[in-house]
């Protein structure tokens, strides 16, 4: 069981709890079909069966662990073309909570929507968009962070826990993410886009260091920035280049 967190205005006021799902985007999404669901509404479960992550991947919690939920918002502010700005909130206030809770450890963003603490993927994003005309009506912000997880069949996961040699409170750590998160959109809200993307660059790994990509060959090149569409941006030998989410590899970290 989840409380209702203090923090916030609206994000987290209806928190919509169940035991075992099979995806908490599809429980929202579920919702948002049957009635006029309020903004903000999360779905939050324990024992996540089915997790669904990026490219048609599946994705793993181990049951009563980690924080598994979908927030359920209205961004029906934001233009299709600035859809990019939901995943940057997401990520960012992903981010400031490893701030707060894991001050001295490394945490840092990576394109498009996963968030590494200590070189290691600590959180999966997968935000699914309902448009009409050019906005976005509604946008379910699924969020797996892993939080007192033990272990991983991965060398590449981790949990906040695992990187400190503690345990933590979910309910705390649910309350932060969503005052985190409530800021944030707030912000964008208040259409204070530059101040989100620096926070989102100085935040990125890769951001103004050249590294090794795969596209259709290996190449050098250097992140100078992400357009608001969310195709990432390369200073590369032969000049700027764009790449879409499934177009281009890190083979790096
Ligand atoms: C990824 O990294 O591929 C994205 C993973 C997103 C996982 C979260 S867990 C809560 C929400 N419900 C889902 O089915 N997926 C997201």
């Amino acid at each position: 069981m989840y409380k209702i967190p203090a923090n916030t205005l609206f994000v987290g006021k209806v928190v919509e709890y169940m035991p075992s799902c099979h995806s908490t985007n599809d429980s929202a999404r579920e919702l948002l079909l049957q009635h006029d669901t309020s903004e903000g509404t999360v779905v939050i479960t324990d024992n996540q069966t089915a997790g669904k992550g990026q490219r048609g991947n599946s994705w793993f919690s181990a049951e009563g662990a980690n924080l598994t939920m979908s927030l359920i918002m209205k961004p029906n502010f934001l233009t299709v073309s600035k859809q990019f700005y939901l995943n940057m909130i997401s990520s960012l206030a992903v981010k400031r909570v490893l701030n707060d809770r894991l001050p001295d450890a490394n945490s840092q963003v990576k394109w498009p929507n996963d968030v590494l603490l200590n070189n290691k993927k600590v959180c999966g994003i997968l935000i699914e968009n309902g448009i009409k005309r050019q906005f976005l009506e509604h946008s379910v912000v699924g969020i797996g962070l892993n939080v007192n997880q033990k272990s991983f069949g991965l060398a590449t996961a981790t949990s906040m826990s695992n990187e400190i040699g503690i345990a933590f409170s979910l309910q705390s750590v649910f309350e932060k993410l969503l005052g985190q998160f409530e800021a944030l959109y707030l912000k964008l809200k208040a259409e204070r886009y530059s101040e989100i993307k620096d926070e989102y660059l100085q935040n990125l790994i890769g951001f103004n260091q050249w590294r090794k990509y795969r596209s259709e060959y290996v190449f050098d090149g250097q992140i100078v920035d992400v357009l608001d569409s969310g195709q990432l941006k390369l200073a590369t030998q032969q000049g700027d280049k764009l790449f879409d989410f499934k177009e281009i590899e890190f083979i790096w970290n």
